[in-house]
């Protein structure tokens, strides 16, 4: 990967010796290639003999179908934690555990696929009344180590390569129709939670020898709900209650931003995601960027991650996305939507933006997406995560659109760690939740949730730290392991002993 000077978010080189880039006004910087290792599981999903289809009902039909399709797929991996990575001519990549690791990424993503082939049964049951095809998916699972981050010379968002990404579409590729394809690695991960199938040897590109693979029947009762993936929430009861009676308030039109600043780990996402699943509960739509420090350079990201989720532009050809804003904001002036367009990276190529300095550019967009957010009437939670890395561009924009959120039906929450000072720890009317350490009641009751209340010893009761909720822990007996990854989540007595 080579580092080259150009605009992070246009792509174009600048004039020598520039600055900033003439096109956004964002500085020039070396392109960041920077990126990680990650554990994780690749899902990918394809419909079978996608060109017969087309033949049958015509290129424009099968879009649509695709589009239906990918609009389900995508919402079924969002909910159970994962990344729409790309989106392939004829299905999806998904990845769980980047950009935010997730000790239970293989678990999660065999509900997503279970889910995915779920979703896509009910579209082949209209699809076939109305068109008379049979339409299915193979999806593969893989896990193992990645690299994931921002990759390539143009920044084409965050991204994951490696053989084990190769691995999961091949696992696809020897799916049977309708059906879910394991990796010896994902099914290894799974053990005791799924239902295999006994292992199939099957010929893949690039390996001479024939390759174990499973099929993934179902899983257990336990897993079947996302909340039993995790620890029961111990503790934080004040919080949920608080963020509950502003969710109300907000489905009904007084909307509210909520600030959740504490030290890593301390629970942050955690709770956010106790509030999504409640938000699910009440069929109020659930919206998150992600800010990473990779990202913190980029400007646009992550308004334009939130703006892209909330619009549901995510995977739709350009030509669909710019109807699908405009439906969202018809009154907009068609200057400002061009400008718009842009943001969410579906500007038609054909079209030159006009030319407008970017101060003046960014105070326009945000009064779009003011106005746009004051005409919505169905309630939305919207999710900023890890504020501290987020872009400056972004963070004056949001502070800005966060002022009208009030009048609106929406509520915000905006995560953080306590060293962030920035513009959104200070919008006018936000509430603050800080999180501190679990009671030392509360946090003996988590390890015991972990380890099984039998294997808890007095030592592992006394302790209170999270993060070791491990697939299978405490299912061993008597030498259930726990590890203690975020110590700063004991109380002082826990230390002690
Ligand atoms: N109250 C809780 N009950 C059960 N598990 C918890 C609780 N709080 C945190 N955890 C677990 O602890 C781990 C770390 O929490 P989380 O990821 O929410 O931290 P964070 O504050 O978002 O950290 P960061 O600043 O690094 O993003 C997770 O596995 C989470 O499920
Ligand atoms: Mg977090």
């Amino acid at each position: 990967m080579t580092a080259a000077t150009v605009c992070r978010t246009y792509g174009t080189e600048p004039r020598e010796g520039a600055r900033f880039c003439d096109s956004c006004g964002a500085p020039v910087t070396e392109h960041d290639t920077r990126a990680e290792y990650k554990q994780v599981t690749v899902l990918f999903a394809d419909v079978v003999h996608s060109m017969d289809i087309a033949a049958a009902v015509g290129a424009e039909r099968l879009r649509e179908i695709m589009t239906d399709l990918i609009d389900r797929a995508a919402a079924v991996v969002q909910r159970y934690g994962g990344t729409v990575d790309k989106f392939t001519g004829d299905g999806i990549m998904a990845v769980f555990g980047a950009p935010v690791a997730l000790e239970d990424h293989a678990v999660r993503a065999c509900l997503a696929a279970l889910g995915i082939q779920a979703e896509s049964g009910r579209l082949a049951a209209e699809v076939k009344e109305r068109d008379g095809i049979d339409l299915q998916l193979r999806v593969g699972l893989n896990s193992g180590q990645v690299i994931a981050g921002e990759i390539g010379s143009r920044s084409l968002g965050y991204t994951t390569i490696g053989e084990q990404v190769g691995n999961a579409q091949r696992m696809e590729s020897v799916a049977p129709p309708g059906g879910v394809m394991l990796s010896a690695s994902t099914a290894r991960l799974v053990d005791g939670a799924a239902a295999l199938g006994e292992p199939e040897f099957v010929r893949i590109k690039g390996c001479s020898e024939p390759v174990a693979a499973h099929r993934l029947l179902g899983l257990a009762e336990r897993h079947s709900a996302l909340g039993r993936l995790e620890s029961h929430l111990v503790g934080r009861r004040w919080e949920m209650a608080a963020v509950e009676a502003l969710l109300e308030r907000a489905v009904e039109g007084h909307g509210a931003v909520v600030g959740v600043v504490g030290s890593p780990g301390i629970g942050k996402s955690r709770l956010v995601r106790e509030v999504s699943a409640m938000a699910d509960a009440r069929d109020v739509e659930v919206f998150t960027a992600f800010c990473e420090p990779h990202t913190s350079q980029v400007p646009f990201h992550a308004v334009m991650r939130l703006l892209r989720a909330a619009t549901g532009v995510e995977g739709l050809d350009g030509h669909t996305a710019r109807d699908r804003v405009r439906d969202r904001v018809p009154d907009a002036d068609p200057e400002d939507l061009l400008f718009f367009h842009d943001l969410l990276g579906i500007a038609d190529p054909d079209v030159e933006l006009p030319k407008v300095d970017p101060d003046a550019r960014r105070r326009r967009l945000t009064a779009l997406v003011s106005a746009a957010s004051l005409v919505r009437t169905e309630p939305a939670v919207l999710v900023v995560e890890d504020a501290h890395w987020i872009d400056e561009v972004s963070e004056s924009m949001l502070a800005g659109f966060l002022t009208v959120i009030p009048q609106t039906a929406s509520l915000v929450l905006v995560t953080y760690r306590p060293e962030y000072e920035g513009a959104l720890m200070r919008v006018h009317g936000a509430q603050t939740i800080a999180l501190g350490p679990l009671s030392d009641p509360e946090t003996a009751a988590l390890v015991s949730e972990l380890v099984g209340p039998d294997n808890a010893s007095p030592v592992h009761k006394s302790l209170g730290c999270s993060a070791s909720n491990r697939p299978n822990t405490g299912e061993r007996g008597r030498t259930a392991v726990v590890v203690i990854e975020e110590a700063h989540l004991l109380g002082h007595d826990q230390l002690e002993a």
